[in-house]
């Protein structure tokens, strides 16, 4: 039985590494029917012009709302109590804000998301996460 850990947060961008992350989450999940699973999409705020065109607010809702329905089929695997949210904000802060406030002890996300630059071994999300999450994190390569 593994108890150390009861509530795992899961940071989900759809990207290969947050994937191979909601796996490694679950399979730590089934060792347990206690530990509870959450899944956290966050939606950014339209930073710059160009990015503007395929990444706004709304197409990131629409893309992360079709996203939220391939992830619960998913969990609906697990007998463990599973939950899914697509907050907006700042990645980064909000993760951590929400792993606090939801009493989170473990969180399990990808070294890089979205992106594309591989030149660092850590994204931007993943480097602000570990160094001020409250509790352990397990970052998957
Ligand atoms: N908008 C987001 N919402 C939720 N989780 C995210 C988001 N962006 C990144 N993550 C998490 O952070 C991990 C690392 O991504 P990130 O630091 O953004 O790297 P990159 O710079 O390569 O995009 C992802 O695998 C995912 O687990
Ligand atoms: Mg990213």
């Amino acid at each position: 039985m593994l108890t150390i850990y009861s509530r795992i947060v899961v940071p989900y961008d759809h990207s290969e590494l947050s994937k191979k992350a909601l796996q490694s989450a679950m399979t730590l999940a089934k060792q347990d029917i206690k530990i509870e699973l959450y899944v956290l999409m966050v939606i950014q705020p339209e930073i710059t012009i160009a990015y503007q065109q395929t990444n706004t607010r709304e197409n990131q809702r629409e893309a992360f709302g079709e996203v939220r329905n391939i992830i619960e089929k998913k969990l609906s695997v697990l007998p463990n109590r599973t939950r899914t949210f697509v907050l907006e904000g700042n990645p980064p802060s909000l993760i951590v804000d929400f792993v606090k406030e939801h009493d989170g002890d473990l969180i399990v996300m990808g070294s890089r998301g979205l992106s594309g630059l591989k030149e660092l071994f850590l994204g931007s999300v993943s480097h602000y996460v570990v160094q001020k999450a409250p509790c352990p994190v397990l970052v998957v390569k």
